[in-house]
């Protein structure tokens, strides 16, 4: 005889639930709450079996069973959800109650500083500015005029061949030093003149101590009188304060189109103080540039009366000097932009 208020599967039901509801209490963790779940409502479990022996209970209870089955698949499912809330509510509270010293130093910022060949323009310009010099500029991409013919520099000479210059076009070159720049401020200012013009020159050229990309520091003036020994007093100024040291120049006879007479800039050697070493190769001296008088011909390009001018001129290799004044031992140094190089100036 079964009992009509509490058949089999009733029992059945309420027996499942207990043992939910008994165990269910114990779980502390996310992951143990969905195994669990799974353990009553994953396919086979708990309440799937449960549904498997609809066919035993008898026809007109069928309704009854279902809808019980059904309701114990609810609360589960709705308890099972309830304390995952719970467990979310409780763990951003822990968040929120986790005290956070903002006295703690902050972890350090790397910052950034110029290149070193920027600084040392910049030095420059305010090296040369102490003596009255301003700072020009000229494009660096330059017509074969400037950078070539107004220098006196001709059609034939081998500083124009394929090896040297990078042609853009047959009018355009990437200029091959600042001297241009001579040029440019002839052409646009009176004298007297004194600039000083830093910038990128290029050059197929490359080896330890040359890149076919570097800098130049181009100097010119321009005024009634100019000598040679103003030329002199000029650059050792600039080497002195550029190397911080009481360091002696040279100037050397050489050759330039757009000079004349034209000179090697020599510094004396800051390694040995002109005994003799290996970075001198033991002369004593260290070259760093050419330099010389304003050749009428160039004057007579840009329109300057030679009868009653005189200049000067001048141009450096800054990552030259540089190299001589950090011990910088291969030029590459400078654009291969590795922050351990970059880092130590
Ligand atoms: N322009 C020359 C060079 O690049 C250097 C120079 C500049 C020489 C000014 C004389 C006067 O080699």
């Amino acid at each position: 005889m079964t009992d009509q208020a509490n058949p089999p599967w009733a029992q059945q039901i309420a027996g499942i639930r207990a043992g939910y509801e008994d165990r269910v209490a114990a779980l502390a963790d996310e992951h143990a709450l969905r195994a669990f779940k799974a353990e009553y409502l994953g396919k086979p479990g708990h309440v799937s079996d449960l549904l498997k022996e609809m066919t035993k209970v008898p026809p007109a209870e069928r309704r009854a069973f279902g809808s019980a089955a059904n309701e114990l698949k609810q609360l589960i499912e709705d308890d099972i959800a309830k304390r995952l809330a719970a467990l979310d509510d409780l763990r951003a509270a822990a968040d929120l109650a986790r005290t956070v010293d903002v006295t703690l130093p902050a972890r350090p910022v790397g910052e950034g500083h110029l290149h070193l060949m920027t600084q040392c323009r910049l030095e420059a310009a305010q090296i040369f500015a102490e003596i009255g010099f301003t700072v020009a500029d000229g494009p660096q991409i330059e017509t074969e005029w400037h950078n070539f013919e107004a220098l006196a520099i001709p059609k034939d000479h081998p500083a124009r061949d394929m090896q040297d210059t990078f042609w853009i076009s047959e009018d355009f070159v990437l200029r091959t030093h600042t001297s241009p720049v001579q040029v440019r401020t002839m052409l646009t200012q009176k004298p007297p003149i004194r600039i000083i013009a830093p910038g990128l020159v290029y050059r197929r050229d490359d080896d330890l101590t040359h890149s076919p990309m570097f800098t130049q520091i181009e100097g010119l003036a321009v005024a009634e009188g100019l000598s040679f020994s103003d030329l002199k007093g000029v650059l050792l100024h600039f080497v002195k304060r550029f190397f911080m040291q009481d360091l002696a120049i040279r100037l050397r006879p050489s050759y330039f189109q757009f000079t004349e007479p034209s000179a090697e800039i020599d510094m004396q050697c800051r390694f040995c103080m002109g005994s003799g070493c290996r970075v001198c190769k033991g002369t004593g001296w260290l070259e760093i540039g050419g330099s010389g008088m304003v050749d009428p011909e160039v004057f007579r390009h840009v329109g300057i009366d030679s009868e009653k001018y005189t200049g000067f001129a001048f141009g450096m290799g800054l990552e030259r000097m540089a190299m001589l004044r950090h011990d910088v031992k291969d030029i590459k140094f400078y654009y291969e932009g590795d922050v351990r190089f970059l880092e130590q100036f």
